[in-house]
């Protein structure tokens, strides 16, 4: 490249963007930067130059075609716009943002998107702008703002060409964990990158791979945090436990085999005070109607496209739901009564020993689930996904972010075509050693009137999964006698079909 140029371009530069960008710059990489808006480039350029240790190696266009020929060949240029396109067809900024980009750069230049695209409109890209004769990357990109700062997890999916060319920014820039521990290197500093240990980083697959991988970590976070949030309850409303008591009970569980960000994050939460009254404890103060962007309805959507049973996953997205009708549920609450006879629970600390095997349990269901849609989707996609290099590369950087997941790597290197992780001999034993617990907690909660829905749910998969039968003969029975579905037979061949002619049988 010529001494000037930069090594690589970044358009849109709202949070994730700037952060991106000075994870970069961090690391030596010299980065041009574009938006849409120039006063954001500016304002951005100049918080730059006054906070930021690597602000030389940053620099602001306000013409697009400025800033692509600031670039060195072949160029690399990361999009972080805003991504609303659901279906093949649907058009968003990101492609607008491409079209004003194609006439501007060259035959093998390298397009990155790394917004939370949906895999489908990844796809479409990367066939139009390969067929063009340019290179396409969609990567997922995890982590929030401080990820994204300091080391995200990053998911990649396209040609191997174009990954190739990416990969050593990529793997500079992502989270790095101990290969000893598999935890992450969390020692942040402003300018002073971490460049030691394994990196969160790996060609995921072609095309969509990288952003549908993304979009089942969100989906399991989707899952994790509701978990969390349904073992809070129980400890509220079945042990009176007051916030800072149950952050000290999360701490301990995050010395252990729930060690995670989500667990170390709700430590904190439970011990904050409401900033504007010192009285009262901050999670208190917050109403509880849940927001959502929609990754983990399009995880719980291809899910059901699929016909794969993740309902854990789906159970997730409707808690939400149901907390964003808060004025309909505080008029139900008035009208609808719960268990007349609830019973004072006795037992504290064995309760919450069995809520933490509870939520220990539902979170390898969940996890399942969730790489099983994985498998399904690269039959469906055609991509060749490697489920213990996913796992490793979720260990740092991203929300879900889990000592957990070093064992998820564990069970598929032992067996690259493990069919579900609940069968993984770790996993199974875990499973067995909790289930009694698990149970005692769903029980508990529904004859005490408390929602579980993701406890329940997951519990559900489990022992679906492990029934040898399950009541479908009367379900396909039912079809046959009313739309003349057809059968088969426990004592024929599968496929085999026959019908009845209801409603009397000869
Ligand atoms: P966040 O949720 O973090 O705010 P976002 O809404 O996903 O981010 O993305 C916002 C970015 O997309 C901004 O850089 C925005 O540019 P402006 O600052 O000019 O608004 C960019 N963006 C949104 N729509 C765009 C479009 N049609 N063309 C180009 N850039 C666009």
């Amino acid at each position: 490249k010529k001494s000037n140029q930069s090594d690589i371009g970044l358009i849109g530069l709202a949070v994730m963007g700037q952060n991106l960008v000075l994870n970069m710059a961090d690391h030596g990489y010299k980065v041009s930067v574009y938006n849409r808006t120039t006063s954001k480039m500016e304002a951005f350029i100049k918080d730059c130059e006054e906070n930021e240790p690597s602000a030389e190696r940053v620099v602001g266009f306000a013409e697009l075609k400025d800033f692509v020929k600031s670039i060195a060949k072949p160029r690399k240029i990361v999009l972080l716009v805003q991504s609303t396109a659901v279906l093949p067809h649907d058009r968003d900024a990101v492609d607008a943002t491409i079209a004003g980009l194609l006439p501007l750069i060259d035959k093998g230049d390298i397009i990155i998107d790394g917004g939370n695209s949906n895999w489908n409109a990844t796809i479409r890209r990367e066939e139009e702008l390969t067929k063009a004769g340019y290179e396409f990357i969609g990567s997922g990109v995890s982590g929030g703002e401080l990820g994204a700062r300091f080391g995200p997890s990053l998911m990649p999916g396209g040609s191997k060409k174009a990954w190739k060319s990416l990969k050593p920014i990529w793997e500079a820039i992502a989270a790095k964990v101990d290969p000893k521990t598999g935890k992450p290197y969390e020692d942040y500093k402003k300018g002073v990158p971490i460049t030691e240990g394994e990196t969160c980083t790996t060609h995921i697959g072609a095309d969509g791979a990288g952003h549908y991988v993304k979009m089942v970590h969100n989906g399991i976070e989707y899952i994790d945090m509701q978990l969390i949030c349904e073992a809070y309850q129980l400890m509220k409303d079945l042990l009176g436990m007051k916030p800072d008591e149950m952050s000290k009970v999360f701490g301990q569980w995050n010395e252990g085999l729930l060690d995670s960000f989500l667990i170390e994050i709700t430590t904190d939460i439970l011990q904050q005070k409401d900033p504007t009254n010192k009285r009262k404890w901050f999670v208190d103060i917050v109403l509880d109607a849940a927001g959502q962007k929609g990754t983990g309805k399009w995880t719980s959507t291809s899910a059901l496209d699929m016909g794969i049973p993740a309902n854990a996953i789906a159970e997730a997205v409707f808690a939400r739901c149901l907390s964003a009708i808060k004025e309909e549920r505080v008029a139900a609450s008035k009208k609808l009564k719960g268990p007349k006879n609830t019973k004072p629970v006795r037992g504290k600390k064995a309760l919450i020993e069995a809520i933490h095997d509870a939520l220990y349990s539902s979170k390898i269901c969940a996890y399942a689930q969730g790489f099983q849609l994985m498998a399904e989707a690269q039959n469906e996609y055609g991509w060749k996904l490697n489920f213990g290099e996913i796992a490793k590369i979720f260990r740092g950087g991203c929300i879900i972010r889990a000592r957990f997941l070093q064992k998820i790597t564990e069970a598929y290197a032992k067996d690259p075509k493990l069919q579900n992780l609940m069968l993984d001999p770790f996993f199974k034993k875990e499973l067995h050693r909790c289930q009694e617990n698990w149970r005692k907690v769903v029980s508990l909660a529904v004859l005490n009137g408390v929602p579980t829905p993701a406890f329940s749910s997951a519990l559900a998969y489990f022992d679906g999964y492990r029934s040898a039968v399950v009541p479908a003969n009367l379900l396909q029975a039912q079809r046959d006698y009313f739309g003349a579905h057809t059968y088969e037979r426990v004592d024929k061949p599968r496929g085999q079909k026959f019908h009845v002619d209801w409603p009397e049988p000869d």
